[in-house]
C-alpha cells in the first residue's frame, strides 16, 4: 500500500536521519579517510569492512556484501520489515506517524476482533473464578497443587478451570448478552450434531488462557485432569479462528518479550506446562508452541526481540525430531541457535521442578551450539561398523558444517567429525570437495563471495559500476548506455537496476534511495550500495567522473567486441579444410570487428 501520504512521511524522516547515528547505535564506529569503519554486524569478522558514509547515507560491507540506507540497516538488524524501520526510527526521533485513514471494511473487522477478544476475556475470567472460587473448581486447584504450581503463577497466567458440563460457560456467557453465533466464532462452543443448540468445547479441564503478543486473549488449551481414557485427548486447544492460528502465536510471548529482549535469549519449549513451570521458577525468557511444528513465522517472532534461540524440547525421540525440524528453520530466518537436552529423558517442567532453577540455568549455559547438536545427533544414530554408514553419517554433517561461516571453526569441525567416525582425512577432503563443489554449482549463497578476479574482469567491473554510478545520477545518459552497450554485458543484478531506471524515466519519476530500498530485492540494494558508495556525491557536472564514464563505456564496448572477434574466428576453424569460401567470409569479418576494436581509444 503506498500513498502520497506515506512517501511524504517516509521522506520526512528520511530527511532528519542520519546513518551514522542510527547506525552508531549497534556499532561501533572510527572515521578513517572521509568514512566511517566498524565490524559488520552481518556477518563474524575481526577486522572492520563495514564502512558508513553519512553524506550518502549509504552503509556497506566489503565483507558480506551487506547494503543500503539506514532504514535498510534498521530493517536487518532488528528483523524488521523495511516500513516497519521506517516506523522505528520516526519513533526514535518523535515524529508521529501518519494518521491512518481505515476503509469501513477495516474499520469492520477491527471492531468484530475486538468483540471476539472481549468474548476470551470473559471466558477467561469465567474459568479462572471457577477455579480459584467454587466448590466445582477444588478438583482443578488439587490437580495443580500436586504438580507445583503456585497461586501465584495461576494468577500470572490466569489459569482457570473448565467444569465438567456441558453448558456451563454457554449459558454464562449468553446471560451476559452474548450470542451462541458468536461464542462459536471464537471456538468456545460448538453446534450439536443431532440437534439444534450448542455445547461447550472445553470440560472437565484446566484452562490455559493464550495471548497473542500484545496481551489479547485468543484462544485457550485445555488438559485434561486424568488421562486414563486414552480417547480423550491429553490436551485440546481452540480450533483454528479469526484471531487463533497456531502458525504464528507463541505461549508465554506476551509476558516474556520484554525479558527476551534484555536478555537477547529465547527459550522455547514444547509444552505449555514447561513454559508455566520454567517461567515460575524464575526463568521468564521463555515461550511454547501451541503442539503444532515450529514455524519461520514464529522465528520471525521471536527475533524481533532476541538473535539467540534455545530450543529445550523434551528429550524423547519425538521431541529431539522436532528439535531437528525447527533447527533450520531458525538458522535460515537469521537467529543463532542452540539446544538444551534435558538429562534423564524429562521434560523442562519436570526437569525444573525437580532440580531447581541454579540447575537449568546451568543446562543454558552448556547449551549446545547447532553443529553440536546435530553432530552429536547424528555421531548417536550411527552405525560406525562399516565405511558405509560412517561415510553416510558423514554426508549428514556436512551441510551443517558446510554452513560454519569462520574458515577456523569449519576446519576444526572438519577435524573433530573425522575424528569421531575414525573416518580417513583423504576421503574427508575428497567428500568436502565433492560436496562444495555441488554446492557451489547449485546455487549462490546470498551473502557475496568475494572471489579473485583477474585483471581484465577488475576493469569490466569497475567500468560496470561507473556506468551505473552515472546512470543513476543522470537518467539523461541510459540511452547511451542502451545504444553503445548490449544489455548481456552487465550482470543480472545491474541489469535489474538499469531497467528499474528506465521503467521511472518513462514514467517521469526520479529513482530516490528510499523508493529503492524499498522495491529492490536485497541483492540490488546492497549492489547499489557498493556502487554508489564509491565516487563522487553528483557525478554529473564532474569532469573527472564524465571521462571515467566514456572510458568505461569503451572498456566495456571493447570487452563484446573481443568476445564476437573471438567468436567469429573459432566459427571461422569450423570451416577448415571443408568451405574455403565461408572460412575467408568469416575471418574478413573477425578482420572488421579488430579494427573496430583498434579504433576505441582505450587498447591494451
Ligand atoms: N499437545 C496437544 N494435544 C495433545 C498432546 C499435546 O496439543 N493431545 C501439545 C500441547 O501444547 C502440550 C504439548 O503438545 O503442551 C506437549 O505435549 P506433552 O509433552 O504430551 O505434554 P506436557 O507438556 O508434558 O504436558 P503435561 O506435563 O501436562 O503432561
Ligand atoms: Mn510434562
Amino acid at each position: 500500500m503506498r500513498s502520497a501520504e506515506l512517501d511524504e512521511f517516509v521522506e520526512r524522516v528520511n530527511e532528519r536521519t542520519d546513518i551514522y547515528s542510527v547506525v552508531s547505535r549497534y556499532v561501533t564506529l572510527t572515521q578513517r579517510s572521509g568514512r566511517y569503519w566498524g565490524r559488520c554486524p552481518f556477518h563474524n569478522e575481526k577486522t572492520a569492512s563495514f564502512s558508513v558514509s553519512p553524506e550518502k547515507g549509504l552503509f556497506y560491507c566489503f565483507g558480506c556484501g551487506a547494503g543500503g540506507n539506514a532504514f535498510k540497516f534498521l530493517s536487518l538488524i532488528e528483523n524488521i520489515t523495511y516500513f516497519e524501520a521506517v516506523k522505528l526510527q520516526a519513533q526514535r526521533l518523535g515524529i508521529d506517524l501518519p494518521e491512518k485513514k481505515s476503509s469501513p471494511e477495516e474499520e469492520r473487522r477491527r471492531r468484530e476482533e475486538k468483540s471476539l477478544f472481549k468474548i476470551n476475556e470473559f471466558a477467561q475470567d469465567f474459568y479462572h473464578e471457577c477455579l480459584i472460587k467454587t466448590a466445582r473448581g477444588e478438583i482443578g486447584r488439587k490437580y495443580l497443587a500436586a504438580r507445583g504450581i503456585t497461586e501465584e503463577t495461576i494468577e500470572t497466567f490466569k489459569l482457570g478451570y473448565a467444569a465438567d458440563d456441558w453448558e456451563n460457560l454457554l449459558s454464562n456467557l449468553t446471560r451476559r448478552g452474548f450470542s451462541p453465533e458468536q461464542i462459536e466464532k471464537v471456538g468456545l462452543i460448538a453446534g450439536r450434531k443431532n440437534s439444534s443448540g450448542f455445547y461447550d468445547r472445553f470440560r472437565g479441564r484446566i484452562m490455559i488462557p493464550i495471548n497473542d503478543v500484545f496481551g489479547h486473549a485468543v484462544g485457550f488449551g485445555g488438559r485434561i485432569l486424568k488421562s486414563e481414557d486414552d480417547n480423550i485427548p491429553k490436551y485440546l486447544n481452540t480450533p483454528e479462528t479469526e484471531i487463533f492460528n497456531k502458525r504464528n502465536l507463541l505461549f508465554g510471548l506476551d509476558k516474556s518479550n520484554r525479558i527476551i529482549g534484555s536478555t537477547g535469549v529465547a527459550i522455547v519449549v514444547e509444552g505449555y506446562m514447561d513454559a508455566i513451570s520454567l517461567f515460575s521458577a524464575g526463568i521468564k525468557n521463555v515461550v511454547a508452541t501451541l503442539g503444532t511444528a515450529f514455524t519461520p513465522e514464529h522465528a520471525k517472532l521471536i527475533l524481533k526481540y532476541a538473535r539467540k534461540i534455545i530450543f529445550c524440547y523434551d528429550s524423547d525421540e519425538a521431541g529431539q525430531r522436532a528439535t531437528l525440524r525447527a533447527l533450520p528453520i531458525v538458522q535460515a530466518a537469521g537467529a543463532n541457535v542452540f539446544v538444551i537436552k534435558v538429562p534423564e529423558g524429562k521434560d523442562p517442567d519436570e526437569f525444573v521442578r525437580k532440580n531447581g532453577k541454579a540447575a537449568f540455568d546451568e543446562l543454558i549455559k552448556n547449551a549446545a551450539s547447532l553443529v553440536d547438536y546435530r553432530m552429536n545427533y547424528v555421531l548417536a544414530r550411527a552405525d560406525i561398523s562399516t565405511i558405509r554408514g560412517k561415510v553416510t553419517a558423514f554426508r549428514e554433517i556436512l551441510p551443517v558444517i558446510a554452513g560454519i561461516k569462520n574458515p577456523s571453526v569449519r576446519n576444526e569441525y572438519k577435524k573433530k567429525i573425522a575424528s569421531a567416525l575414525a573416518l580417513d582425512e583423504q576421503l574427508v577432503d575428497d567428500e568436502w570437495k565433492k560436496f562444495s563443489s555441488n554446492a557451489n554449482a547449485e546455487k549462490q549463497s546470498p551473502v557475496k563471495k568475494i572471489k579473485s578476479l583477474s585483471t581484465d574482469e577488475l576493469l569490466i567491473k569497475e567500468a560496470q559500476e561507473s556506468i551505473l554510478r552515472m546512470a543513476w545520477h543522470d537518467e539523461e545518459t541510459l540511452d547511451y548506455i542502451k545504444f553503445h552497450l548490449p544489455r548481456e554485458i552487465f550482470t543480472e543484478t545491474q541489469r535489474e537496476i538499469l531497467s528499474r531506471l528506465e521503467e521511472y524515466r518513462k514514467q517521469g519519476k526520479r529513482l530516490t534511495q528510499i523508493s529503492a530500498a524499498d522495491e529492490f530485492s536485497e541483492e540490488v540494494n546492497a549492489e547499489l550500495s557498493r556502487i554508489l558508495i564509491d565516487g563522487a556525491d553528483d557525478p554529473r557536472g564532474n569532469d573527472k567522473e564524465l571521462e571515467l564514464f566514456y572510458d568505461s563505456v569503451d572498456i566495456l564496448r571493447r570487452a563484446v567486441l573481443q568476445k564476437k572477434y573471438e567468436t567469429l574466428l573459432a566459427e571461422a576453424d569450423e570451416y577448415i579444410p571443408s568451405d574455403e569460401e565461408t572460412y575467408k567470409e568469416k575471418v574478413r569479418e573477425s578482420l572488421k570487428v579488430r579494427n573496430e576494436i583498434n579504433k576505441l581509444k582505450i587498447s591494451n
